[in-house]
């Protein structure tokens, strides 16, 4: 067994450790060298069945198993059906096998085993875990679009019961902690250590000669029932309609087929169920969401975060001290990033006593931890130990990092950045990065007020600051190298992800961002309902819909954007702009002020007087709706690419997804024009049928043009 992806070693008891190594990757995988180890394992398994009394699968990796090979899973077109099919059911064929020897079977999961690798665990008759906080384990392939099609739907829906199987598993691809495994019921035992592990799973197969898996056993009865079963064929009828509720509308496929292979595998033998799954499993890999969501959330994310848009010459860096300007909602947010990963903070604001609030806060976010078990109080103590509150710019001394989130106003935070810098580099490791937190001031401008612009940088976070894990670093005129790969290090520091854009008017995300608000808005105008301009955006993917977005960020927000462009000579205005108006002249300024779009008190409510402002009309039709909000979107994405606020395809569809909820099924914002059916042509021509019905800010700017042929796509013209 040349190049095998599985190690056999036998021990004095007749006990088979197949070890799962593959010596071309730091991870394994199934790809086609374990398709054919796995194969010949089986042979000999065979063939040696007599002297084998049972067999420990685990891995000499630190994951157990990653799964699915991803490179070659997004590959699959409708074109390549009948390959995939026939892949797919031999990887089952074989896992079916495995459980069928006749020997027993127990895995030792040493490490995470998520998709593939829990469906290979699964195959076997006993699943002993490490009980170690990296270790994880569930089917998290829906989140790529996609259903688990090596027999872990069938098997786990057999093992665990329909709703079980769902809602803890497959619907939403939970990554679970081994406790919650075992109380599951999805491992049967918890290790301590490697030794432990293997040891337990030995002992196993040699005291259960005669292991057979539950679906194998006669008179095994499925937890809760199959469809036919009264109990859960009377509740059956709602799980479409919850799974919809769940996903507010948007059309993805995976949840849907999950659901149904599931439901039909249950109804069914348990080889047929295979190909039940199977099928479900081509449809989704062949399509379109599952490439996209791929293309994003796994290439183009390991892509930055991997540091593709980090200048490769600077060494690797790492904060120990930081200073936090300003301990309001960002600043207190920026502060418990810091010191959740052991980072001293020292939080200024005008007064101890004003940078106290913002521990309190953090101190709540902490709280909720411990509340929750998921933090010990001696953890948090110590968490909030490292947060020292001040109103006394001295203390900022020795600071490697100062973020300053202040007020949005220029001339404070050239007086706080100026004074940062003066005390942060005393007794300190040299001079510190002067990273400012600004939405929309721009970062050349506010490095006019220091004496070394080139350690200036926008470290732009989002909102609240704990949940978001983007972070757009934005490069002044005179930023260097050396501090964009600072910041760069500091924000994968802290655990986020950094997209690295130039400096203009809104930077990257908060222009495109308020292309869709105000697009809402002029769809309003225009007579859309508003429910309907909100059902729009969440049917078309959107987390939440524009109405409700602009009473959020609230409305004087945007208008004084536009004050601000407009002064800076802009003349088009938006026509969502009037709407913002119209609505502020009413004292309705958004969600803080209790009336918005929405009356927010005693609950949340359109207001009726919207109907008087905003006469209902059918001018729109919806499917117009939806894709006015994506292309307006990606057609000024576009526009940034062209201006060179943007250098890299993968910050544009991660930035808008994790950033500013641009819809992950269609891959993120870029991804969405190479993907629109035609390609960039297509897509062209969609977006000039836009323009000539709905305005000129739809019409696709030249580096579109350029690529609107048969073989072009967006990613190759950045990329080139
Ligand atoms: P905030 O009003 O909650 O907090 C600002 C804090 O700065 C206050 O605690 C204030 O006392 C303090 N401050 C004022 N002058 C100071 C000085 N001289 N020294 C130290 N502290 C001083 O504002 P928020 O929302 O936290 O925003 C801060 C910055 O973050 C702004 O530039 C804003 O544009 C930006 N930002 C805000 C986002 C949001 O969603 N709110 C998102 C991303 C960026």
């Amino acid at each position: 067994m040349s190049d095998s992806t599985i190690r056999w070693e036998q021990d004095a008891d007749g006990v088979v450790v197949l070890t799962l190594d593959d010596p071309s990757s730091s991870a394994n995988t199934m790809n086609d060298a374990y398709v054919r180890s796995m194969g010949e394992t089986l042979d000999r398994l065979e063939a040696e069945k007599e002297s084998v009394r049972g067999v420990v699968v685990t891995s000499a990796k630190r994951t157990f198993f990653a799964g699915g090979n991803l490179g070659s899973l997004i590959q699959a077109t409708p074109d390549t059906t009948d390959a995939v099919l026939a892949q797919v059911t031999l990887v089952k064929a074989q896992l079916r096998r495995l459980e069928t020897l006749g020997i027993p079977v127990a895995a030792a999961v040493n490490g995470a085993a998520l998709g593939g690798g829990l469906e290979i665990a699964l195959a076997c008759h006993h699943r002993v875990a490490l009980d170690d906080p990296k270790v994880k384990i569930g089917l998290p392939e829906v989140t790529l679009g996609l259903l688990p099609g090596g027999g872990g739907v069938v098997r786990t829906v057999r093992l665990l019961g329909l709703t079980t199987a769902l809602l803890e598993l497959l619907l939403q691809g939970q990554q679970l902690r081994p406790s919650k495994a075992l109380e599951l019921g999805l491992v049967h035992e918890l290790a301590a250590d490697r030794d432990e592990l293997v040891a337990k799973a030995r002992a196993w197969v040699l005291a259960n000669p005669d292991a057979a898996q539950p679906w194998d056993t006669k008179g095994y009865k499925v937890p809760g029932g199959t469809p036919s079963s009264p109990s859960l064929a009377s509740t059956l009828p709602a799980f479409p309609a919850n799974l919809t509720k769940q996903l507010k509308g948007a059309p993805y496929p995976a949840p849907y087929a999950i659901l149904s292979a599931a439901v039909e595998s249950l109804q069914v033998d348990v080889d047929t169920a295979f190909t039940v799954e199977g099928r479900y499993f081509v449809d989704l890999v062949t399509g379109q969401v599952s490439t996209n969501m791929i293309q994003a959330l796994w290439f183009d994310l390991n892509a930055i975060n991997g540091g593709a848009s980090r200048p490769s010459g600077p060494e690797r860096y790492t904060a120990a001290k930081v200073g936090v300007l300003g301990a309001g909602m960002m600043g207190a947010g920026i502060a418990h990033a810091f010191a959740k990963v052991g980072v001293d903070v020292v939080l200024k604001d005008v007064s101890t006593e004003a940078a106290e609030k913002g521990k309190a806060h953090v101190a709540g976010l902490v709280g909720k931890q411990v509340a929750r078990g998921r933090m010990t109080q001696e953890k948090a103590d110590a968490f909030l130990a490292r947060i020292t509150p001040t109103g006394d710019a001295a203390d900022l001394a020795g600071c490697d990092v100062v973020v300053e989130a202040v007020f949005e106003d220029q001339a404070l935070k050239h007086r706080v950045l100026s004074e940062a810098e003066a005390n942060a580099g005393v007794g300190g490791g040299g001079p510190a990065l002067l990273a400012s937190n600004t939405s929309t001031l721009p970062i050349t401008g506010l490095a006019e007020g220091v004496q070394r612009p080139a350690d200036v940088v926008g470290m732009h976070f989002f909102s609240p600051v704990d949940k978001m894990p983007l972070v757009e670093l934005i490069v002044g005129e005179r930023t260097s190298d050396e501090a964009l790969a600072r910041a760069y290090d500091v924000v994968r520091q802290i655990g986020k992800t950094p997209i690295v854009v130039s400096d203009s008017r809104g930077f990257f995300t908060s222009r495109v961002f308020g292309t869709l608000v105000l697009e809402g808005a002029a769809l309003l105008a225009e007579g859309l309902a508003p429910m309907s301009v909100e059902r729009a955006a969440l049917q078309a993917g959107f987390p939440a819909g524009p109405l409700t977005l602009l009473d959020e960020v609230t409305l004087t927000l945007p208008l004084k954007i536009n004050e601000e462009a407009a002064k800076a000579g802009a003349t088009q205005e938006h026509p969502g702009i009037a709407v913002l108006r119209a609505l502020v002249e009413q004292g309705r300024t958004g969600k803080s002020a209790g009336k918005g779009f929405f009356d927010w008190q005693p609950e949340k409510r359109v207001w009726p007087g919207l109907a008087e402002l905003f006469p209902a009309s059918d001018a729109v039709p919806f499917r117009d709706a939806q894709e006015r909000l994506l292309f307006v979107m990606a057609v000024e994405t576009a526009r940034c690419v062209e201006e060179k606020v943007l250098s890299s395809v993968e910050d544009a569809n991660i930035g808008s997804i994790m950033g500013i909820g641009f819809p992950p099924l269609y891959g993120g914002v870029l991804q969405y024009v190479d993907q629109y059916p035609g390609g960039v042509a297509g897509f062209v021509a969609r977006a000039d049928e836009l323009a000539d019905a709905y305005g000129e800010r739809f019409r696709p700017p030249a580096i579109l043009l350029e690529r609107a042929v048969p073989a072009g796509s967006l990613r190759a013209a950045v990329a080139g």
